[in-house]
């Protein structure tokens, strides 16, 4: 077979997993097992395909009929242009996250100086973390987690970025490990209902539960966000945090709570869900 009509095979298989994108995801495991880019991959759809190439594509695919996620079969995931590592170990980036790392630069980049000191809590692969470190040349990121195995790859993905002096990983609970009072936080933090865990679609499955899990209501880690950041945030600083759009009412009541004269508002990403919550002007 060439690699054109290995392309169709494949794709056709993997409509078996139900993704509307099968044969670009056979496309993306069939330039993952060649090593190639996609211009070279075009250039030799009429090249054959070796029996070695094939049996070790044959693999991926199985596991992918069995729904691991793409991003683990190929470890590595595109978030804010750029290529982060990822393992079973941490949550794959979501685009929609990406609104998280916007309002962090346009934020800092409104502030009258340049150095400033921001909190990525629960960072889990550190795309948030690593993506403002690439993007603000002045901020130093404390990036925390309670998972030393997420922790682990953000450390690999800070040094192949090359940030590696202005991004520390801290482990532990929330804002726990930090002893000074950053000018923003920021958190993708657990939000999903403990109860729906199980009836989230199989890929999801594959995903740490800890990078999952935000208790009863999904709130937990958001009120321990909340309830910790009370006497670490600067007074003069902001709290990001994404949540689910069905969360918007009760994450808006909780922030009104610990933080009664701030300025909080309710931020939409490109689909126009509600996806985060932005309490601005602390100290009135
Ligand atoms: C939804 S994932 C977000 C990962 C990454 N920031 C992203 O947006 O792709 C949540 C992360 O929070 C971490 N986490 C869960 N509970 C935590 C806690 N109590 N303190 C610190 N991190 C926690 C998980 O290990 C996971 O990496």
């Amino acid at each position: 077979m060439n690699l054109k009509e290995t392309l169709n095979a494949t794709g056709e298989t993997l409509i078996k997993t139900g993704s509307p994108d099968a044969k670009l995801e056979a496309e993306v495991l069939i330039r993952h097992v060649l090593g190639i880019d996609r211009a070279t991959f075009f250039r030799d759809l009429e090249e054959p395909v070796t029996d070695s190439d094939r049996q070790h594509l044959d693999d991926l695919v199985v596991r992918r009929l069995r729904r691991e996620p793409l991003n683990y079969i190929t470890g590595f995931r595109e978030f804010y242009g750029l290529s982060f590592e990822v393992s079973d170990s941490v949550l794959i980036p979501r685009q929609e996250t990406e609104l998280l790392v916007e309002t962090v630069i346009s934020l800092a980049r409104s502030r009258p100086k340049h150095e400033i000191k921001i909190c990525d809590v629960g960072t889990g692969s550190g795309a948030i973390a690593i993506s403002l470190a690439v993007n603000l040349p002045f901020a130093e990121i404390t990036a925390i987690d309670i998972s030393q195995s997420a922790l682990d790859i953000a450390d690999a993905n800070r040094r192949t970025h090359g940030v590696y002096n202005r991004v520390a990983l801290r482990r532990g609970n929330l804002l726990e490990p930090v002893d000074f009072k950053p000018e923003i936080i920021v958190s993708n933090p657990p939000y999903i209902p403990m109860g729906d865990l199980s009836l989230l679609q199989p890929e999801i499955q594959y995903e740490p539960r800890v990078a999952l899990d935000g208790g009863t209501d999904g709130l937990e880690l958001i009120r321990g966000l909340l309830s910790q950041s009370l006497d670490k945030v600067s007074s003069t600083g902001a709290i990001l945090f994404e949540i689910d759009s069905s969360q918007v009412n009760s994450a808006r009541i909780l922030a009104r709570e610990y933080f009664p004269n701030s300025h909080i508002s309710v931020l939409d990403d490109l689909s126009g869900s509600s996806r985060a919550i932005l309490i601005e002007e602390i100290s009135q």
